[in-house]
């Protein structure tokens, strides 16, 4: 039951760790440290009783990457979350992000099947639907043009697992679609802390109310929506990772349809920006310092998911919403500022 978490430090990937221990995994993580420190593992040692090794090795070195592979030679699984993911930066630095996010993969995909580990889950995105023309946007939905190198790179990276599963039949892969995720394990113990600079919405909110940032700008409030503002489904970050956790049991038991087969994971539901706000000042009784700013470019005006096919085969459901994202977000923040001063 031993699981390899690429990106294992990073923030989807350390709260999934945490979810896959308490179902009965062992894990082990690689990661490069270029967006994140391994004390989310000491976190997920204080949380789980469990340490877990980290691979600080870059999966583009296939040499290196292998290495784990002949180290670890029971894994049942791979988890692959590693990857840069800011939509900005890649915009300026697209070579930077095809190198990184689609050699890694390559190099996961080589391993996975030199090493004979069948079953391979792979952090994609909402940003695969690009503007989409439908709402909500269900599995099926068509893909319109990528808004950035990033959203591209897992376009290519969905059809890279497609081509690679349907001639080696003894890799199956799960394609996980997320939505936005946002909150942190409510022992405020771990949550997001990455090393470059966050810029979606959760985290600027909390930056801003505990003083971090003077004030945060909301991103236009003339786009055709109920308040103006844009419509995102928040996905609370532990919901998630149970749905690692059951694609990974979903394929264990061979219940798989198709060797490669794509969810959405969302809320299923959408939330304006001034929502969310609303949202945050109502659990924690603080006033945000806001102002209304013009569109950001690159915006989509609304998506949400459907999300019915990931609770009627994975028999996952989501069990938190925006107030309890909301709540462990700032939770996570006000622990996590004590810390750096102490
Ligand atoms: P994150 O940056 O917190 O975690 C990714 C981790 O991968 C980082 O710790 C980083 O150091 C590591 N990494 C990057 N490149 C590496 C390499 N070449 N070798 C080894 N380690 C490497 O990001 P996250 O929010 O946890 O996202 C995880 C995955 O989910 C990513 O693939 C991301 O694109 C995807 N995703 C994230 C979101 C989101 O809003 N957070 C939404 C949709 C999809
Ligand atoms: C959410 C909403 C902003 C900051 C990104 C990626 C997507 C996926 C999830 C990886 C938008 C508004 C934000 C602020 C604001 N990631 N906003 N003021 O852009 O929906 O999605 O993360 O795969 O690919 O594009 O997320 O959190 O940046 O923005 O008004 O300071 O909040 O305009 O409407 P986004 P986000």
């Amino acid at each position: 039951m031993k699981v390899l978490v690429t990106g294992g430090c990073g923030y989807i990937g350390s709260h999934t760790i945490i979810d896959l221990i308490e179902n009965g995994f062992d894990v082990i993580s690689v990661d490069n440290l270029s967006n994140a420190t391994e004390d989310s593992l000491v976190a997920v040692e204080k949380i789980t009783g469990k340490k877990i090794k980290n691979y600080r090795f870059d999966l583009c070195d296939l040499a290196n990457t292998k290495r784990i592979f002949e180290e670890n030679s029971d894994l049942i699984g791979i988890i692959h979350f590693a990857a840069l993911k800011s939509v900005g930066d890649s915009v300026y630095q697209p070579l930077r992000y095809f190198d990184n996010n689609l050699n890694s993969l390559l190099n996961i995909l080589k391993c996975a099947k030199d090493y004979q580990v069948s079953n391979i889950i792979f952090s994609s995105s909402c940003s695969v639907y690009g503007n989409a023309k439908e709402l909500p946007v269900t599995e099926n939905t068509p893909w319109q043009e990528a808004e950035s190198p990033y959203a591209r790179t897992k376009q290519m990276g969905e059809k890279i697992i497609q081509d690679f599963t349907h001639i080696n039949k003894q890799n199956k892969a799960i394609l996980l679609r997320y939505f936005n995720p946002a909150g942190a394990h409510d022992s405020a113990l771990l949550g997001e802390a990455p090393s470059n600079q966050a810029n979606n919405l959760v985290p600027v909110i909390t930056e801003t109310a505990i003083g971090k940032r003077a004030s945060m700008t909301v991103f236009g409030d003339d786009y055709d929506t109920r308040d103006g503002s844009c419509i995102r489904d928040y996905i609370h970050v532990m919901d998630l990772a149970n749905a690692h956790t059951k694609c990974l049991q979903y394929l264990m038991s061979d219940k798989n349809q198709a060797n490669c087969e794509v969810f959405n994971v969302g809320l299923g539901d959408g939330a304006t920006v001034l929502e969310a706000v609303q949202a945050f000042e109502k659990v924690s009784n603080e006033k945000l310092n806001y102002e209304i700013g013009s569109r950001r470019a690159g915006d989509v005006i609304a998506i949400y998911a459907n999300v019915e096919k990931a609770s009627k085969l994975l028999g996952w459901a989501p069990k938190h919403d925006m107030e309890s994202i909301m709540k462990t977000a700032w939770k996570w923040e006000k622990a996590r500022t004590k810390m750096a001063g102490e």
